[in-house]
């Protein structure tokens, strides 16, 4: 099933923005800060394959070559080599500033909130979300505030996804720089949407702040991804891009 799903999205111009069964891959990139997160793990995991293979072949070498039914004695080989000691202290060095390199650029890249032209605040409660969005206000001075709770299994409808859907889903407009400012109301939860590349701790009486600029329509699921009671698994969050007009009528909707 997984494999058939998997094929499949190299058929179908099917974005994958929610997990399916058995996955093991990333889901599609929707923002620059996943793409930056996939390429460093890529990037890593192409030292980690060499790495491997030479620790495995350098093994297989020595238990071949110096197995004791070929070489009698095994302890007249200690010796000290001073070079091969200097050259495998100093390449693994070499081998971790490489890496730490590109993953303080990506760390420093996703930490900047830059003039953001909208903000959503995010409050994680025991167990539902609950989101603002304070830059609105309606004709009575009220911002829009809502809570997002979970459907429950017995009233999904067709095609929704179990444990995923949402009754109020965040909306946002796409190619915009929107900024989330998370926070918790009663313990520490965490705002996490794989796609788009975030994952923020909601902690009580702080507010975390992260900026995103979604570069594509799609609807976009995540959970919450800290242990925060018996209903942690069932406080799930889908974020819904739309085009600038869509958003502006859902706007409208709601004030
Ligand atoms: C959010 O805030 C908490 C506490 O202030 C901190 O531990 C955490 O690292 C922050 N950032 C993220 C990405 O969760």
């Amino acid at each position: 099933m997984a494999i058939f799903t998997s094929l499949l999205s190299f058929v179908l111009p099917v974005h994958c923005d929610a997990p399916y069964p058995w996955q093991i891959g990333f889901q599609d990139r929707a923002t620059p800060t996943f793409e930056g997160i996939v390429e460093l793990h890529d990037t890593i995991f192409f030292y980690l394959v060499v790495i491997s293979f030479l620790v495995f072949w350098m093994l297989s070498v020595i238990m071949v070559k110096f197995s004791t039914s070929k070489v009698g004695i095994v302890h007249k080989y200690h010796n000290h080599g001073t070079l091969i000691e200097l050259v495998w202290t100093i390449t693994p060095a070499l081998i971790l500033i490489a890496i730490a390199i590109p993953s303080f650029k990506l760390l420093y890249l996703m930490d900047e909130v830059n003039s953001p032209t909208m903000t959503v605040k995010v409050a994680g409660h025991q167990w539902y979300w609950s989101y603002e969005y304070s830059d609105f206000v309606s004709a009575d001075g009220e911002s829009i505030e809502f809570d997002s709770y979970m459907v429950p299994e017995s009233d999904l409808e067709l095609g929704q996804l179990p444990l995923l859907e949402v009754d109020n889903r965040v909306v946002v407009p796409v190619d915009t720089h929107i900024r989330f400012i998370v926070t918790g109301q009663d313990v520490i939860h965490d705002w996490a949407v794989p796609a788009l590349g975030i994952k923020m701790d909601a902690v009580p009486g702080r507010l975390n702040q992260t900026s995103v600029i979604i570069q594509r329509e799609g609807t976009y699921y995540g959970q919450c991804s800290e242990i925060c009671g018996v209903y942690h698994p069932f406080m799930p969050i889908v974020v819904e891009a739309v085009s600038l007009e869509k958003y502006l009528s859902w706007l409208d909707s709601q004030v």
